[in-house]
């Protein structure tokens, strides 16, 4: 049997999904379907393989990584079409196999399909369906491996002491924190309240040099100031009324680690100095005692303040500012790392599905809502907002309806706040309005914009062809 096969040349028309980086093997001992094959897949960017026979064809995909197979059922030689298939998958089964068939054996091709494989053509057939189907394996692989880089991702965070975020600015603060946790000298974490100050502080404890000995946080905003001294330095028995025996202060206890001192810009200005003079001197004098003890511990300090408002206003001496700002890392607030929201939703999702044992997912319109959002609470409000919507969503998606009625409202703000208030404006306006800010809101995921904007990705890049075009 000949199988008319017409060689026009098929230009890749712009805007199509391209399938650069996959590789496809055609199986089939007739020349001109091979040829045929090969034409169309070169030109949507697959590279391309050919083989006659099964035994070339295995050969093939033990030497080249294969994404998609076009493959022959009928092959001369012993095998059935549907064997040389299973063979076929069991060595690779990530592969996409499409299987051509003549007209009048679909039955075949369903029964394959049953065993596999991802779709069929039938022979003779036509370049444009041979392309669009290429096409759409092109796109289900890009989103299969898309799903894969997330789930990897998501599961990449321990390094980090399950911080999660894969913005530019996250993987930067990745580096500084990997830098920073090699050597001993003081940090200081600065970030909005919720922006995981704590988190950041355990990451450098914990995947430094230290990591054995102990990480002690102190919160200097919710003690007394008279009790942070002596749990800092400690007592000595009799040092005032009570102290009946003598006890360790946490600088001691945490001799050889780390102490995260929380919340620093509220530290009373006496013992801002106490804990400069411990700092500088390596030594420490427990409340009560006239000798000092020498200590060895890193100092991690925390602020939603601006340290430098404050030492400009009289709160904070300046000179214990110069010592804990060696290294300042700055914690970007989330409204500025909108890129992190779906992956932060994803890890938040599956802890609760840990605690709860439900395991729910969000609906497209409520993920719009949470990227529209400013989240001036940051994390910790994602987070709470996220438990809240668990506790009230009664199926396994959870709704708009389950949001609170803040980030509901944040659809209205954002749709009314990026039109122009006195003007008339067309649908295609507000549509173009709607992609590019979309975009730029995810920092360039137009897969995710496509997502949650509802269209095809094939559309959004039309779209954004036609405005290049157009500006
Ligand atoms: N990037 C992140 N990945 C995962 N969880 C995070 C992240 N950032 C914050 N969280 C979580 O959000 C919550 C708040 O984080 P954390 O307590 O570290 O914030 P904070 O900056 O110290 O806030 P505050 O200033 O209010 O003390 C915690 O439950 C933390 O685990
Ligand atoms: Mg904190």
């Amino acid at each position: 049997m000949t199988t008319p096969v017409a060689l026009s040349s098929m230009p890749n028309l712009g805007g199509t999904p391209r399938a650069d980086l996959l590789n496809l093997l055609v199986v089939d001992d007739e020349r001109s379907v091979r040829d045929g094959c090969r034409e169309v897949a070169q030109s949507l960017g697959f590279s391309t393989f050919v083989a006659e026979k099964a035994e070339h064809a295995y050969r093939v995909l033990e030497a080249q990584n294969i994404d998609v197979v076009l493959l022959d059922m009928r092959l001369p030689g012993g095998a059935s079409g549907l064997e040389i298939l299973q063979q076929i998958k069991s060595r690779k089964p990530d592969a996409e196999v499409i299987v051509i068939t003549g007209y009048g054996t679909v039955q075949s091709a369903v029964h394959a399909m049953k065993l596999g494989a991802y779709d069929y053509v039938t022979k003779p057939f036509n370049l444009e369906e041979l392309r669009l189907l290429l096409e759409r394996v092109a796109s289900h692989l890009k989103l299969a491996s898309e799903n894969r880089l997330l789930r990897e991702k998501i599961k990449s965070k321990q390094g980090f002491g399950g911080i999660v975020g894969r913005s530019p600015e996250m993987e930067k603060l990745y580096r500084l924190i990997a830098k920073v946790s090699r050597s001993a000298h003081p940090v200081l974490v600065q970030g909005e309240s919720g922006t995981g100050k704590e988190l950041v502080a355990r990451a450098i404890h914990f995947t430094g040099p230290f990591r054995d000995q102990p990480f002690i946080p102190v919160d200097c905003g919710s003690l007394v100031p008279t009790l942070i001294e002596s749990e800092l330095f400690g007592y000595v028995r009799g040092a005032f009324t009570g102290a009946v025996r003598s006890k360790e202060g946490l600088l001691t206890i945490a001799q050889g680690g780390t102490v995260f001192l929380d919340e620093i810009a509220e530290l009373p200005v006496d013992l801002q100095s106490k804990l400069l003079r411990a700092i500088q001197e390596k030594e420490i004098r427990p409340v009560g005692s006239t000798k000092s003890m020498p200590i060895n511990v890193r100092i991690l300090a925390a602020t939603n303040r601006d340290l430098e408002v404050a030492v400009q206003d009289g709160k904070f001496r300046k000179d214990l500012y110069f010592r804990l700002n060696v290294v300042t890392l700055k914690i970007p607030p989330l409204r500025e790392r909108k890129q992190d929201i779906p992956l932060l939703v994803s890890h938040f999702l599956e802890k609760l599905a840990r605690s709860s044992g439900v395991q729910r997912d969000i609906s497209d319109e409520a993920m719009k809502l949470m990227l529209a959002h400013d989240w001036p609470g940051n994390v910790r409000e994602l987070e709470n907002c996220l438990e809240r919507a668990c506790a009230l969503s009664s199926g396994p998606l959870m709704q708009v309806a389950d949001l609170p009625t803040s980030i509901q409202n944040a659809q209205l703000h954002a749709a009314v706040g990026s039109l122009p208030a006195n003007r008339i404006v067309s649908i295609a306006e507000m549509e173009r309005q709607a992609i590019l800010g979309t975009i730029d809101q995810l920092q360039g995921d137009k897969l995710m914009a496509a997502k949650l904007l509802g269209i095809g990705k094939t559309t959004l890049y039309r779209k954004l062809k036609e405005y290049a075009s157009q500006d």
